[in-house]
């Protein structure tokens, strides 16, 4: 079965709560925010908690810690891991000794806020990545509800590497029928295509890849450059005052 209807956003700032009602929202913040997650996830992490400020992030990790949560306190910001913080967003840091059975607060410029904003309006949110591309096209199938494919951008401009991403997830779904995609979406099915043989030269070309490859970050872009390393479709649910992202095994 393939979706009635499959459209893109292309940054968090464009996210309109009216265009996600009732539908299939997946988000994608493929360097760094939602790739780690699903590695974090795929690496036995019990659940992860996307907030949108460094604050927050500080007080619900010691407010969980104090309740005896087995609890890690990770963000970054500007591509870099914020100061007091023991974690910053690379998904090399998220190894299953790290990560086995804790929670992880986490807070990032863009990945989290967009989270955050799809799962206040849309039916259902997923997290996407070219980790897990080919499970979340498979999970799409299994419906026909309309879906909004989310590219979280990078402080309100387009980022190269979140479209590549959903147009791998659309390409997939093995899409025939472009008057189901929107031009966006028909866009980034043709990135996808362009770049299907060398991922990792398209995050050579995006502006946040080549801030990230100027920090000394190369292994982060190989690590997310791995499509379908992982066979999982993390969901945003509600948590006790919070968000939460978690796998259904
Ligand atoms: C973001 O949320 O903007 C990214 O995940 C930032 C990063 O990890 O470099």
């Amino acid at each position: 079965m393939l979706p009635v209807r499959i459209d893109l956003v292309p940054t968090a700032e464009e996210i309109r709560p009216q265009d996600l009602a009732g539908r299939t929202a997946v988000v994608f913040d493929v360097l760094r925010a939602t790739s780690t997650m699903v590695t974090a996830l795929s690496h036995g992490c019990r659940g992860v908690i996307p907030v949108e400020t460094v604050g927050e992030a500080r007080e619900l990790a010691a407010r969980l810690a104090a309740k005896g949560e087995p609890v890690i306190l990770a963000g970054e910001r500007g591509g870099l891991k914020v100061q007091d913080f023991p974690c910053g967003n690379s998904p090399l840091e998220f190894s299953p000794e790290a990560v086995g059975g804790r929670w992880l607060v986490l807070t990032t410029s863009n990945g989290t806020r967009a989270i955050c904003r799809a799962a206040e309006a849309a039916g259902r949110v997923l997290v996407g990545s070219l980790l897990n591309a080919g499970a979340v096209a498979g999970e799409l199938m299994k419906g026909d509800g309309d879906v909004v494919l989310i590219c979280a951008g990078s402080g309100g401009s387009f980022s190269l590497e979140d479209a590549l991403a959903a147009g791998v997830v659309i390409a997939e779904m093995g899409v025939k029928d472009p008057s189901c995609l929107s031009d966006l979406a028909v866009a980034a099915l043709h990135l996808a295509r362009a770049y299907a043989e060398d991922f990792f030269a398209a995050f050579t070309h995006s502006r946040h890849g080549r801030k990230l490859l100027h920090l000394g970050r190369e292994a982060d872009l190989r690590w997310c450059a791995r499509k379908d390393a992982y066979a999982v479709v993390p969901a945003v649910k509600k948590g006790n005052g919070f968000w939460l992202v978690q796998i259904d095994w």
